[in-house]
């Protein structure tokens, strides 16, 4: 694995302050995994409280707006995030995208936002069952990436910093238990690196790419070893220490 691996939980909508002790437990022990990159994104009620809470990992949204500040009920921005402790933001997830109905080109709006107020980005994309099957995952997924990926002013600078990640999470793996065969998840993979380095050239290189899905203590170290996997988006499995600390360990060799 060319890359620090990096490991982060996303909470979804999960999680009030009695859940800050399984974010200690999880702090603790990627503080023995300092060879991996740990991050919890809870929602934005617990930003705060979780940063306050850790020292060993990442802190980040879920989402953020395009525009910095103005009348946008309901919504946080950027800078906000930066202000309540979050050093990434998640962006484009496929339950935003379906929820929300955001398409590539907000996505991409938010992620350069998202860098000009410095915080890293993640940037999701996944095909659904029915484009798979239809034998057009790997077009869903290149057009998703060229149309999300940030591009504004200092984009290809935090790119060639390292704070770009792309997670690869096939829809109808998400939160179903059915994990993406690994071969099919290097293919997308090489899909993926590839349209990175025709958007930022070299500096492509320096993108990490997660797989998200249903990773899990079970599968994770398969994945994790595949070729062109730098990491993993974890859902259900990130909300308790025990469901989360083996896909650390999975990635990592610790000092023990
Ligand atoms: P899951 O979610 O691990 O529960 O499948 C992954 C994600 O949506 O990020």
């Amino acid at each position: 694995m060319p890359h620090r691996p990096y490991i982060v939980g996303n909470w979804k909508m999960n999680g009030t302050r009695a859940m800050l002790a399984e974010a200690r437990a999880i702090d603790r022990a990627a503080g023995r995994y300092p060879d991996v990159q740990v991050a919890l994104a809870p929602p934005f009620t617990l930003i705060g409280a979780l940063r306050e809470a850790v020292s060993a990992m990442g802190v980040g949204g879920q989402d953020c707006h395009t525009q910095p500040k103005g009348a946008h009920t309901g919504d946080v921005s950027a800078a906000m995030l930066v202000d309540t402790g979050a050093d990434f933001v998640i962006l484009g997830h496929s339950e935003r995208r379906k929820d929300h109905g955001e398409g590539n080109a907000v996505v991409q709006a938010k992620a350069d936002a998202a860098l000009a107020a410095g915080l890293a980005v993640i940037v999701c994309v996944g095909e659904t069952l029915a484009e798979r099957d239809a034998g057009k995952a790997d077009k869903v997924v290149a057009g998703q990436v060229d149309g999300s990926m940030p591009v504004g002013e200092g984009a290809l600078d935090a790119v060639a910093a390292g704070k770009v990640a792309v997670a690869y999470e096939p829809v109808w793996a998400i939160g179903t238990g059915r994990v993406a065969d690994v071969p099919d998840v290097v293919a997308m993979h090489a899909t993926i690196r590839a349209r990175l380095t025709a958007i930022y050239g070299e500096a492509g290189d320096k993108v990490r790419i997660l797989y998200g899905g249903s990773v899990n203590a079970g599968n994770a170290a398969d994945l994790l070893a595949a070729e062109g996997v730098s990491g993993a988006l974890v859902g259900g499995a990130s909300l308790t220490a025990d469901a989360f600390l083996p896909i650390v360990a999975a990635a990592g060799t610790g000092e023990a």
